[in-house]
């Protein structure tokens, strides 16, 4: 990323060829993310096995990298799966946790093989259904609505009680056969991921009671990973956000304080700096022991005899992409609050966190000629609404901005770039390039036509 941010004329042509936004990818990243991951898993000798989220980010040159660091895939709806198949990733390396189940997604699951994650009994159902009409063979996962009382309630999965019920009253058929139990927590924390695999090896222990073969946990995604490296940055933005009066907008825009009261971090967005990431994570979820005496995970999934498996996203992106737009304008607000304008909506560097607390990077790359702006601003993105920024934090331009300057917004490539990303007012999605080794090129993704 510095490397290509210290070569303004790049930039600049890249701006040029794919116009503003674009996203770059590098994946060069993702193999140290996944090898942090699979050695914590080898050090307690467990079977282990990393697919990577799709959703996280649509690229197709991403599949295929996780595919050469050995990874499996989790796919979240048809088009996922499809692309997928057409790249040529295994069927037995592919898990559907799509969140709710088109006919025609399950259709194609059970007609490539891919293992599907049952969210509830009516899924169960429908699969049982189109494999008796096929005649075809489908494994299955179930997904556990984990019910410890330090984990909060789920939209997601059934109780395990409420499986056991399901699996014994359900007639599965000879085609539909319970291969794992699935689940995923909201949230980054290692001990309730330690909680939830001992629930799961509990239901597996019961499901084998009944005559079932089950042979994986998989626990999700969720695998934390650090935007930021300084925690003394991260604590002191909070702090000094709670010290302004209202209606100060010297740090952000209408003095929004992002969810947080009293000095700590605000709660809706994603904690940009974790001191627990990937491999030390995992390595705290197993030799996490519930209670004195009890087996640690890692025993516990060892002796059981059952792979873990796991799903992040964000955290096998991180380091692999970032987003760069070029400035439209610089002015001031009908108040005075000078803003910054540019080729870019608020949906193309965003996720489901209230805010993006990672500081862009100026690149200065106008043309001789245009005035620079040297005070502090807010950066304000295309679509036409009062509330349109593109991050709500104000920054500082001491060597001044001008219109064809570009900014950059770092480590984009979990979430950010794609996951809330729109066309409205018919402007166009941004153009998705990778480093193949030797040149930028354009990402399949943007030459699919999607069939919806
Ligand atoms: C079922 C499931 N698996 C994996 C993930 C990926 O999570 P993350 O990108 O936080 O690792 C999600 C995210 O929502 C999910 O719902």
């Amino acid at each position: 990323m510095k490397e290509t941010l210290g070569d303004p004329t790049l930039c600049r042509e890249l701006i040029a060829t794919y116009g503003s936004p674009v996203n770059l990818h590098d994946y060069s990243a993702m193999g140290e993310n996944v090898k942090e991951l699979n050695s914590a898993a080898a050090a307690h000798h467990i079977d282990f096995q990393v697919y990577y989220a799709r959703k996280a980010n649509k690229t197709m040159a991403a599949i295929d990298r996780a595919m050469y660091e050995a990874c499996g895939v989790d796919v979240a709806s048809i088009n996922e799966l499809r692309q997928c198949l057409a790249r040529g990733v295994p069927a037995t390396r592919i898990i559907v946790s799509a969140a709710v189940k088109s006919k025609a997604l399950m259709e194609l699951a059970i007609t490539a093989g891919v293992t599907v994650s049952l969210d509830n009994e009516d899924e169960l159902r429908d699969v049982i259904e189109l494999t008796g009409s096929s005649g075809q063979r489908l494994l299955v996962a179930l997904r556990l609505a984990i019910t410890h009382p330090d984990i909060p309630a789920t939209r997601f999965g059934l109780p395990a009680s409420e499986w056991m019920r399901v699996v014994n009253d359900v007639e599965l058929g000879a085609q539909v056969e319970v291969a794992g139990v699935h689940f995923h927590l909201n949230g980054y924390d290692a001990q309730a991921r330690a909680l939830g695999i001992h629930e799961a090896l509990d239901v597996i222990g019961q499901l084998r009671s009944m005559g079932h073969n089950p042979t994986f946990v998989d626990m999700g995604g969720g695998i934390p990973m650090s935007y930021l490296d300084s925690a003394a940055q991260w604590e002191n933005f909070w702090s000094t956000l709670a010290t302004l009066p209202e209606g100060d907008e010297s740090l952000t825009w209408k003095s929004d304080r992002l969810g947080s009261s009293g000095g700590a971090p605000g709660t809706g967005v994603y904690p940009y700096h974790q001191d627990l990431t990937r491999g030390r994570w995992l390595d705290k979820v197993l030799t996490y022991m519930p209670g004195p005496g009890a087996p640690s995970v890692a025993s516990a999934l060892r002796a059981a005899k059952i792979q873990l498996r796991c799903e992040p996203g964000r955290s096998l992106m991180d380091g692999c992409g970032l987003t760069l737009a070029e400035v439209a304008f610089h002015k001031k607000r009908s108040d005075g609050v000078p803003l910054v304008g540019l080729h870019m909506n608020r949906t193309q560097c965003r996720s489901t966190s209230a805010d993006f607390l990672l500081d862009p990077i100026l690149v200065q790359a106008a043309p001789t000629g245009r005035k620079r702006a040297f005070d502090s601003a807010f950066l304000v993105g295309a679509y036409c609404i009062e509330e349109e920024l593109l991050l709500r934090r104000r920054f500082e331009f001491p060597e001044g901005v001008a219109a064809g300057d570009l900014i950059a917004f770092p480590n984009t490539a979990g979430y950010l770039m794609h996951i809330v990303e729109s066309a409205s007012h018919q402007l166009p999605l941004a153009a998705n390039i990778q480093w193949d080794g030797t040149k930028w090129a354009a990402d399949d993704i943007d030459r699919e036509k999607l069939r919806l």
